[in-house]
């Protein structure tokens, strides 16, 4: 048994964010019915392609394991249909634009009065507020939640993160908050709205500089760079370069190889319990007792001198040797891995992390497999659909239309064309 099985999803999403939520809900067991726009659907089916005529990887990695169903939800035959997927269903996950589901007729009043237990999780880019009513992609988010004014070095512009923190990891909180409100609902019996901005979900995931924004008022963020360099604070948590996140000082260095590798580096932490082992593994012992280096306050003035001299022995080691010498010493430095080393690992095969999928139109493709292992429920990566591939059954087996009735809402013009599906 999977950890959701016997729930229905009426997925209503599109894009990175919503998908990545409903992806998730599937792989844990749900039955996730992803509503697409006749002839149309999705259009990250057709953005970024690679191989013409196939449903792009953008759209093919984030929507395995759900069934499609192609619906004019502005049609009237289209509307009756989507109340009884709403009747139907468990659950329904949306991220339109703002308003676009009160314009179609269906506004979470209204939905809850067609279905009293379902859960309605949307993502908006911004909560209640002046900018409620804005269209939100990714790095707008990723600007408007803090991430990219603390990301970047000091003497560059903000920068964006290659993490999608805003889609991906909204889509993250709206799948915790929906199977919360699914755990409620076994006690009231009631369904609740779910909502979840992309603003604040990147927020949450910055949280660590809004801590650094008020303990700026004690004075300097002594773990920063900038201390040691004698730099001025400002008002504001500024960028910090590859300094590390935690209380620990860390950076990227360069390893053997850089010259030529744009990947050849390591992250390298001197916490203080391992300081007398980097010490021994750099040759330079002495620093153990020296004065102004032997404790961890006295080395913070001299970040850069000792990370220079790290880096010295760092790029006499591949990023690997740096981490088989270090590992054993408790000393904590990873490579920084290209994204070919890691659709190269097979340890990440081994645990279902990578995924190699087969699909009708595009061959073979690697995806992300479930990222979350539960020991009780396993999960089987299936490719996406096919735009409408599971119309005529979703109509029949999950709805019971049949027979005229069938016929009728097929002839409607809500639902595509069914016949050419048949017919191929
Ligand atoms: C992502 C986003 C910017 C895309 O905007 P967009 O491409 O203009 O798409 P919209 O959500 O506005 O939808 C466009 C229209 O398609 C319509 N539509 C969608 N599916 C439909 C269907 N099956 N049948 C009929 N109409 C449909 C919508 O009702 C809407 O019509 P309206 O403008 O008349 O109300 C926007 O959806 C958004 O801000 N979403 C919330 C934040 C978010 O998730 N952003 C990250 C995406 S990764």
């Amino acid at each position: 048994m999977k950890a959701l099985e016997g729930i229905k999803v009426l997925d209503f999403t599109h894009v990175q964010s919503g998908p990545t939520c409903t992806q998730l809900l599937a792989w844990f067991g749900a039955d996730v019915i992803k509503v697409e726009r006749p002839g149309v659907g999705d259009a990250t089916r057709k953005q970024l392609v690679d191989v013409p005529g196939a449903d792009s990887l953008y759209f093919t990695m984030l929507n395995h394991n759900k069934r499609s169903i192609e619906l004019n939800s502005k049609n009237e035959t289209g509307k009756e249909i989507l109340t009884r997927l709403i009747q139907e269903c468990d659950v329904l996950v949306e991220n339109f634009a703002p308003g676009a589901l009160d314009r179609m007729g269906f506004s979470w009043e209204n939905i809850q009065k067609i279905n009293p237990r379902i859960i309605m999780a949307s993502i908006k880019g911004f909560g209640p507020g002046k900018y409620q009513d804005c269209k939100v992609y990714e790095n707008v988010a990723q600007c408007a939640g803090g991430s990219a004014s603390t990301t970047g070095f000091r003497d560059g512009p903000p920068l964006v993160t290659g993490a999608q923190i805003g889609d991906s990891g909204t889509g993250l909180h709206l799948c915790l908050g929906i199977v919360t409100a699914l755990f409620q609902r076994e006690k009231t019996g009631r369904g609740q709205k779910v909502s979840a901005a992309m603003q604040d979900s990147v927020l949450n995931l910055a949280r660590v500089k809004l801590r650094d924004q008020q303990r700026l008022a004690a004075g300097p963020l002594t773990e920063y760079s900038q201390f040691g360099e004698g730099v001025p604070f400002g008002e504001a948590t500024p960028r910090a370069g590859n300094d590390s996140g935690g209380g620990q000082p860390g950076r990227i260095l360069k390893c053997k190889g850089w010259e030529q590798d744009p990947n050849a580096y390591t992250y390298f932490i001197i916490q203080a319990a391992i300081w007398e082992k980097v010490c021994d593994v750099i040759g330079e012992p002495e620093w153990k007792t020296k004065e102004g280096y032997a404790k961890p306050p006295e080395r913070l003035d001299k970040l850069n001198e000792i990370f220079e001299r790290i880096e010295q022995w760092t790029m006499t080691k591949t990023k690997f040797e740096v981490m088989d010498i270090c590992n054993p010493h408790d000393i904590p430095v990873g490579p920084i891995l290209s994204m070919k080393e890691i659709s190269e690992d097979e340890g990440l095969y081994a645990t279902g992390t990578l995924v190699r999928v087969d699909h009708p139109e595009r061959g073979e493709y690697i995806s992300v497999g479930c990222p979350i292992k539960l020991s009780d429920s396993d999960v089987v990566v299936e490719r996406s659909p096919l735009l409408g591939e599971h119309t005529e059954e979703i109509l029949s087996q999950v709805l019971g239309y049949a027979g005229e009735d069938l016929d009728r809402v097929i002839g409607s013009g809500a639902v595509g064309d069914i016949k050419r599906q048949a017919a191929e």
